[in-house]
């Protein structure tokens, strides 16, 4: 039997309507659009709308990866959701999504790692692929991040915002995802969480900011290594979308120029599990990618958690 792989065939992406700018931010909090857009190169972020659930966010992505793809919902016989801010504690996103797509009886469950998340899915459905199991996969990144911000902490309430992404997986005899790492070291929960008993994030941005460059840095070239590649080898970075100097830190390590680095984080700032396949649609619907081109996907965050997913592009 030939090997299984999966291939990415289709993205999808969704942000809600209203959009908030620095300038409102400073109505709110001692900041300014000048401070923020110089510490995050950040300029403006989506806000969910009042009755807008996070399965409503991952509907509209789903269903824009699922029309790009040409497939049927009844056709998907796996459905992973990556989020941290499920609408309910149970049933599970993932469940809830699949009846609003209108798809009976194929696996479908939750996986959270904060903004690592949709590289963790991305990983679980790629390994059910390589076991012959299933044929058509949704995976789906979605965040209502400004239900759990602080609106009166100007240190976190700046980074986050709301969206979801979506990309649809084909089994295929030539890889597609070359190869996936996953990591976490729960010993660091401290410095980014939301404390038990509360329902708002609190951050040491500070010591969150290090350990990010430094960690991110480790995977890309755990990556490479494991593949046998060299910087050069790599024609796309898709980074977790959480502050550009981050990002920037980690294309200096692949000696990429910026106009090889995806970069969104600007428009939508951090929305966790859904910045990855929102920058990934980003990029693919303006044609940036072409066939056979390797695209590195890395995120950090929360647990702490980080990964990465090295992609053949088709
Ligand atoms: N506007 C103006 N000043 C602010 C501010 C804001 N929104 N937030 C913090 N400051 C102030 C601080 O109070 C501090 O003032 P002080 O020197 O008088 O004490 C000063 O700016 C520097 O704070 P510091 O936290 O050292 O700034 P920084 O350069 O580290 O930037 C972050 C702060 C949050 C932007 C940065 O640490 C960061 O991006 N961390 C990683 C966050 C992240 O990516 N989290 C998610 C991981 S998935």
């Amino acid at each position: 039997m030939n090997p299984l792989y999966s291939r990415i065939v289709a993205t999808g992406g969704y942000l809600p309507e209203r959009v908030m700018h620095n300038a409102e931010l400073e109505q709110m909090v001692d900041t300014s659009d000048a401070w923020i857009f110089e510490r995050t190169g950040i300029r403006s972020r989506h806000i969910a709308a009042e009755n807008e659930k996070t399965v409503d966010m991952a509907e509209q992505a789903a269903h824009q990866a699922l029309q790009d793809a040409g497939l049927a919902a009844e056709d998907l016989d796996l459905i992973i959701v990556a989020t941290t801010t499920p609408d309910q504690v149970f049933p599970s996103t993932a469940c809830l999504l699949q009846a609003r797509l209108g798809n009976r009886g194929a696996p479908a469950f939750d996986v959270q790692a904060v903004c690592t998340g949709f590289i963790y899915a991305l990983a679980t459905a790629d390994q059910f692929m390589r076991s012959g199991a299933v044929k058509n996969a949704l995976v789906v990144g979605v965040e209502s991040m400004s239900r759990i911000v602080d609106w009166s902490d100007r240190s976190t309430c700046i980074l986050f915002g709301d969206g979801a992404g979506a990309v649809v997986l084909r089994a295929d005899a030539q890889p597609g995802i070359i190869s996936t790492h996953l990591h976490a070291d729960g010993a660091y929960a401290e410095l980014l969480q939301v404390p038990e008993g509360r329902e708002q994030l609190t951050m040491q941005g500070n010591a969150v900011f290090r350990m990010a460059v430094r960690t991110l840095g480790d995977i890309v070239q755990e990556t490479l290594s494991k593949n046998d590649l060299e910087p050069e080898d790599i024609d796309w970075l898709v980074p977790h979308q959480a502050n550009i100097r981050i990002i920037q830190a980690t294309a200096d390590k692949l000696q990429l120029p910026m106009d090889r680095v995806v970069t969104t984080v600007e428009h939508h700032g951090n929305t966790s599990a859904a910045s990855v396949p929102l920058a990934l649609n980003d990029a693919a619907r303006r044609g940036c990618f072409k066939t056979d081109q390797k695209i590195l996907l890395e995120a950090f965050g929360g647990g702490f958690t980080w990964g990465s997913a090295l992609v053949r592009w088709s």
